[in-house]
């Protein structure tokens, strides 16, 4: 009472008050996340009923069942309670071995490299770290392997990913920041499975601000033993980037150390931009950051550069930016956007993006359009990376075959 008296519309002692909000809104969020995963196993494995199934594998629905029999793959048997019912459920795992026997799961071809891509943008909340986390799952979806490196302390993509919570369920050695002030060889330990086969992430958590910090401090950055300040996340990269197709960086929004680390160990970016004003001046400062940093790297060509445009409201005035940039920035504009939809804050609301959906809540055919959006976006991205990774393969296998001639 005499608090509300004294600073009628502030408070006397903020410390006291954000702890007391810190306090409830982790009970909250702890509760909400148990309401929705569970807490021993965080996120169960994403499954997909027999027809999605059969159309992922690509083979018609006898061939699907025959393979099944014949390998001995069984789907996980889900009781539908309200139904009364008992149906066949498949994880990717399980799909992905039945791509395996119908020959029809993609290996990127020898000769080419794994893709390292900085999803990034100064400005917050533009839709980098749906685009990373969306990305990453649809990548595994397509069987291929991936990996999101979270590398904001806000720790968005860790919640969605993993269904921990960052600041209490991940330990301060677990993120990024041991890998980077102290031993690189420390990352293959903080890699974690997420419930899509094949999409592994590294989280994050308040504590990897302590890297913008310590980073630039010569005092404390461990440079004697371990080099120079920007080039740690590539060298902890290099150890683990074989195990991957793709590795996605989800960048916060900013240019600290660890932004300026992934611009260095990326070999493509990302960038997503809303089609409206602020978005775009905003984007157009960036590449003036983004311009210096190059200049000041020797000799840094980038695999694959492409703008999204995010969140698109689909109005008249979106509609005029987007022509706009389309008109300024040509190819490196991806064809399809992604639309503004409430479908990513309802499937948010659950700690999860879309492709975590399963039952939709609401509109069917909403969840259906926000759906085909998000897939078009991501498989330009992955059959860009695809021609990306031919092309390196012949352009290696030419190269092997002309240094023999030489021999
Ligand atoms: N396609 C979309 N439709 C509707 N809402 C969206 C869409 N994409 C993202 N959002 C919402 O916009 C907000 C910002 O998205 P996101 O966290 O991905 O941005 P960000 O660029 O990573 O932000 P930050 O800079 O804070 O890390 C979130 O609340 C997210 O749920
Ligand atoms: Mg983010």
């Amino acid at each position: 009472m005499l608090e509300r008296q004294i600073a009628p519309y502030g408070t006397e002692n903020p410390a006291e008050l954000m702890d007391s909000f810190y306090q409830i809104g982790t009970e909250m969020l702890l509760e909400l996340r148990n309401l929705v995963t569970s807490p021993e196993e965080r996120k169960q494995a994403r499954t997909w009923g027999a027809v999605d199934a059969t159309k992922m594998v690509g083979v018609s629905a006898p061939t699907f069942r025959k393979l099944q029999k014949e390998y001995n793959i069984p789907g996980i048997i889900i009781e539908e309670a309200e139904k009364n019912r008992k149906i066949k459920k498949y994880t990717l795992s399980a799909i992905n071995s039945l791509r395996e026997k119908a020959q029809t799961r993609y290996f990127r071809p020898e000769g080419s490299a794994p893709l390292i891509i900085a999803v990034t943008n100064l400005k917050g909340g533009v839709g980098k770290t749906e685009t990373a986390v969306d990305l990453g799952k649809k990548i595994a979806m397509e069987g291929m392997r991936s990996l999101l490196v979270d590398l904001d302390a806000q720790g968005t993509a860790t919640l969605v990913s993993s269904g921990r919570i960052p600041d209490l369920e991940i330990p301060y050695d677990k993120t990024i920041t041991n890998s980077l002030m102290n031993s690189p060889k420390n990352i293959e330990e903080i890699v974690l499975k997420t419930h899509f086969d094949g999409f592994d992430i590294i989280p994050a958590n308040l504590a990897i601000q302590d890297c913008d910090l310590m980073l630039p401090n010569d005092k404390v950055n461990n440079h004697e033993h371990l080099g120079s300040p920007f080039e740690r996340l590539k060298a902890a990269l290099e150890i683990i980037k074989n195990q991957y197709d793709v590795i996605i960086i989800d960048c916060g929004p900013n240019i600290g150390f660890l932004t300026l680390n992934s611009i260095i160990a990326c070999n493509g970016m990302i960038i997503p931009i809303p089609p409206s004003m602020y978005d775009y001046s905003s984007f157009v400062m960036y590449t003036a950051t983004l311009s210096n940093m190059f200049k000041n790297l020797p000799k840094k060509p980038l695999d694959y550069l492409r703008i999204i445009i995010s969140k698109h409201p689909g109005s008249n005035e979106a509609l005029q930016m987007e022509n706009m940039m389309r008109e300024q920035f040509g190819r490196y504009i991806l064809s399809n956007h992604m639309c503004e939809t409430v479908e990513v804050p309802k499937a948010a609301n659950e700690i999860g993006t879309i492709y975590d959906v399963t039952r939709p809540r609401g509109s069917r055919e909403a969840y259906r359009r926000a759906l085909q959006h998000l897939n078009d976006v991501n498989m330009e991205i992955i059959n860009n990376f695809k021609d990306i990774w031919r092309i390196q393969a012949e352009r290696n296998s030419q190269t092997e075959r002309s240094s023999k001639v030489e021999v």
